[in-house]
């Protein structure tokens, strides 16, 4: 008959010292790449900055604007005004704050001797109209960072001026209310620009009676400017 196929010798026990430990593998060859997208890095010119903008679709308020609003005012200004977003008025035309609250804003400034078309550069933490008018969700705010980052960067302001909870409480991302946020100086960014926030005009058209602390902080925003 068949020879009974041969058992295979056991092999040698392992011995009883534990072998040396490994060279930890460094961690990329561990895990796979990280599985978001790389961070997205705006055009670092204004030009190219600006068209990145208009045919931005990194959010879902790309597919409701009507226009892109960008920003206004000289490249080289002191001072940085920033809102929360495009209303109607700006979606329609693709310049901020050219509505009611835009009126209020030109006359403030107007007050300590600045304007748009001189030495206030004005943008918005968003740059598309959230529909409705609600306040900009945290993914647009996000998605839309990179270019508000690039406008400061570009600019190189003495002092950014918020207007209002929501632009306040975005770019400090804080929580705080505007109560708190309004007073003392902040900072923002890798330049550690100094930051000060004060009542939106719109808000200050429904509610006058702020008006006048309105107006000391536009004294402090002057007053700062004018030792910077
Ligand atoms: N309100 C804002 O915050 N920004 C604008 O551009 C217009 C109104």
């Amino acid at each position: 008959g068949h020879p009974t196929p041969s058992i295979r010798p056991r092999r040698t026990p392992p011995p009883r010292t534990p072998p040396p430990p490994a060279n930890p593998a460094p961690l990329s060859l561990l895990e796979p790449a990280a599985p978001e997208a790389p961070a997205y890095v705006a055009p670092a010119d204004w030009q190219g900055l600006a068209d990145a903008v208009a045919t931005c679709t990194r959010c879902k308020l790309c597919k409701t604007r009507t226009k892109t609003v960008f920003g206004v005012g000289p490249t080289d200004a002191p001072l940085l005004v920033i809102g929360e977003g495009p209303g109607a008025e700006e979606d329609a035309r693709g310049e901020p704050f050219v509505g009611a609250a835009g009126k209020l804003l030109d006359e403030m400034l107007k007050s300590v001797g600045r304007s748009r078309s001189s030495n206030v550069y004005i943008a918005n933490v968003v740059k598309c109209r959230p529909p409705g008018n609600r306040d900009p969700e945290s993914d647009e705010v996000a998605a839309c960072r990179p270019f508000l980052d690039r406008q400061i960067e570009l600019l190189q302001p003495k002092l950014i001026l918020a207007l209002g909870r929501i632009a306040a409480q975005r770019l400090l991302s804080s929580t705080a209310p505007l109560s708190k946020l309004r007073g003392p100086q902040h900072a923002y960014g890798p330049a550690h620009t100094p930051v000060l926030i004060s009542y939106h005009p719109a808000y200050l058209l429904r509610t006058p009676s702020d008006k006048a602390k309105s107006w000391a902080d536009l004294k402090q925003v002057h007053r700062f400017l004018a030792k910077a």
